[in-house]
């Protein structure tokens, strides 16, 4: 009789046990909408690990993004500069402020925004730069704060994989004028589907906290500042219920030992797949000194689109759940429709040459084996 096959590696799973439940019972106990106990510990748990000024939980990664060019004014007849290899939040936040997205191209190195590509795509409607830290991996960041101070233009990070990782020491999200996290399901620390803000500006906090209670000064009230809320401003509802927040609680009490299993699955792919990506002329994810990594992605860059797809078409027969990022924005039908796209060469490069293994933290030693063989296989 034949052998059953293996069951399939897959590619990203949450670690959740009991701290999760115990967390979410206790918040059902108390309060379950948005901005409650559990939110607030969350937020300030947060600022105090990234050194952020202020904190404030979203419903969403996307929905950060819109609260921060809601919050920064950013809007009509105004232009943002971003990647166009990003994950289509990056774009659709800066269209539903009513401006417009403007794509630029991308280092080879970090996969992040080039800044002098950047600076050629500055016109006078440029309102700010949104830089993404892929696989939470900062861009040339002095570059790019230099450039937004020269032209005096805002900086918002799209910070949605850049959990734990910083950039010469500083957390990534706390670099710019806002920073927007994501703790959506593929995400290092997840509840499910939730994001953050992260500002330094009390003045830019205070028109977040307004924008994100549907335009009234809720938050103020809860405090005790003011006897009565109201509607005060042009607002959403973008606030995370407390139930999703003390899951949050238990994901940030682990985050460590989330991270440390993370870390030994990339250095065992590391130690396993270096002479076989030298010999095949395929890159594996840079490891530059003034970064911190948080192991978010692990990334093969092959040489060509035809040996990724072979690559990615042996790995899902062995039942491994690899995948591609992303089809470039300025490609997507949305992006030609909204008369947005663009030339772009080394990001429809990338695009065509990276494949993404499993990493997250219940991957076995048996699981990361089966990978690494499966990944010898290709690339030929
Ligand atoms: C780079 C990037 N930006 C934005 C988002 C949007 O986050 P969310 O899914 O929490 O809305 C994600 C992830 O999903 C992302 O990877």
């Amino acid at each position: 009789m034949d052998e059953p096959a293996p069951a399939p590696v897959p590619f990203h799973a949450p670690w959740f046990d009991e701290r999760e439940l115990e967390a979410v019972r206790q918040a059902l106990g108390v309060r379950v909408a948005g901005d409650g106990p559990f939110c607030r510990r969350v937020e300030s748990l947060l600022a105090e690990r990234m050194g952020a000024g202020r904190v404030l939980l979203t419903t969403s990664g996307t929905h950060a993004l819109e609260l921060a060019l809601l919050a920064l004014g950013v809007g009509e007849g105004q232009e943002v500069v971003c990647p166009s290899f990003t994950f289509v939040s990056s774009a659709n936040a800066v269209l539903r402020v009513g401006a417009r997205p403007v794509f630029a191209e991308i280092e080879e190195t970090t996969l992040g925004l080039d800044p002098a590509d950047v600076e050629r795509r500055v016109t006078p409607r440029t309102a700010a730069i949104l830089p993404v830290h892929y696989a939470g991996v900062a861009p040339d960041m002095e570059a790019l704060l230099d450039l937004a101070r020269r032209r005096s233009l805002l900086v918002i990070e799209d910070a949605a994989q850049g959990l734990a990782a910083a950039w010469r020491g500083r957390a990534l999200g706390t670099l710019g004028d806002a920073g927007c996290l994501s703790f959506h399901e593929t995400k290092n620390v997840t509840c499910g589907e939730g994001g953050a803000l992260v500002v330094a500006d009390p003045e830019i906090a205070r028109r977040a906290e307004i924008a994100r209670e549907k335009g009234t000064n809720r938050a103020a009230f809860f405090r005790g500042e003011v006897d009565r809320y109201t509607w005060v401003a042009e607002g959403s509802s973008y606030v995370l219920s407390d139930i999703l927040a003390a899951v949050l609680m238990a994901q940030l009490e682990k985050l460590d030992a989330i991270q440390a299993r993370r870390a030994s699955v990339v250095a065992r792919y590391r130690r396993a797949l270096a002479g076989w990506a030298a010999e095949r002329g395929v890159r594996l994810p840079p490891e530059l000194p003034d970064r911190t990594p948080n192991h978010h992605i692990f990334h093969l860059m092959y040489p060509d689109e035809r040996r990724r797809d072979e690559a990615l078409r042996v790995l899902r027969a062995r039942g491994i759940a690899a995948t591609f990022h992303y089809v470039p924005l300025h490609s997507a039908p949305h992006a030609r429709a909204m008369g947005v796209s663009a030339e772009l060469p080394v990001t429809d490069r990338v695009a065509g040459s990276l494949l993404r293994l499993p990493l997250h933290p219940l991957l076995s030693e048996e699981d990361v084996e089966r990978v690494v063989a499966a990944v010898r296989e290709t690339g030929a």
